[in-house]
């Protein structure tokens, strides 16, 4: 979508120690939950960078299974997204949360009863064979479009598979 808009996206990991933040006009970090928590590196990617961040057009967004339920699916609604703002002091410019995928068959078996058991308490799928994309695609679409209108410009680059970094060169 950001690209169809003729902007240049880089996508890296946030651990990557060769990024060069100076280079991009936006940076989108995105991470998935965990056992109820964002990976650390997200917070020390954060913590580290935060002047960089606050100095350029960014962007923050959480994946998770709990917003699958719609009462749970916005910024101001989802559990992790609240607790994570409130552990860190940057205030991120735009903010999402979108469903993730479910698909027991690709976890260990510790994680999948895990999972299924979490699913269990809060009255989810627990089949082992389901493969479920939880994710709303219009939402995504939105907040893609959004990201766009605020840099109707040039190129942009972009990090992360769990954390992502957009950006327009300057
Ligand atoms: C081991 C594991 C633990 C998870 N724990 C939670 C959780 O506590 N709460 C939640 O809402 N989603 C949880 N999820 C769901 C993920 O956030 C979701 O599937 C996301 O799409 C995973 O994206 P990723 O594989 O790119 O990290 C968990 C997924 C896995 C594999």
């Amino acid at each position: 979508m950001i690209e169809q808009q003729n902007n240049i996206v880089t996508l890296l990991p946030i651990d990557n120690e060769t990024i060069a933040l100076d280079d991009f006009d936006n940076i989108i970090i995105g991470a998935s939950i965990r056992y109820g928590k964002h990976n650390k590196k997200v917070y020390e990617f954060i913590n580290k960078n935060q002047e960089i961040l606050e100095n350029k057009e960014n962007a923050f967004f959480s994946v998770n299974i709990v917003a699958r339920k719609p009462n749970k699916n916005t910024p101001e609604t989802n559990p992790y997204l609240l607790k994570f703002l409130k552990q860190i002091s940057w205030k991120p410019k735009n903010l999402a949360v979108f469903g993730g995928k479910l698909d027991y068959q690709k976890y260990g078996v510790f994680d999948r009863q895990m999972i299924r058991f979490i699913m269990w308490l809060t009255k989810g799928d627990t089949d082992p064979k389901s493969v479920i994309e939880y994710t709303n695609w219009e939402e995504v679409d939105k907040f893609a479009k959004l990201i766009c209108n605020i840099h109707n410009k040039t190129l942009t680059r972009s990090i992360s598979p769990d954390m992502e970094c957009i950006s327009n060169p300057q």
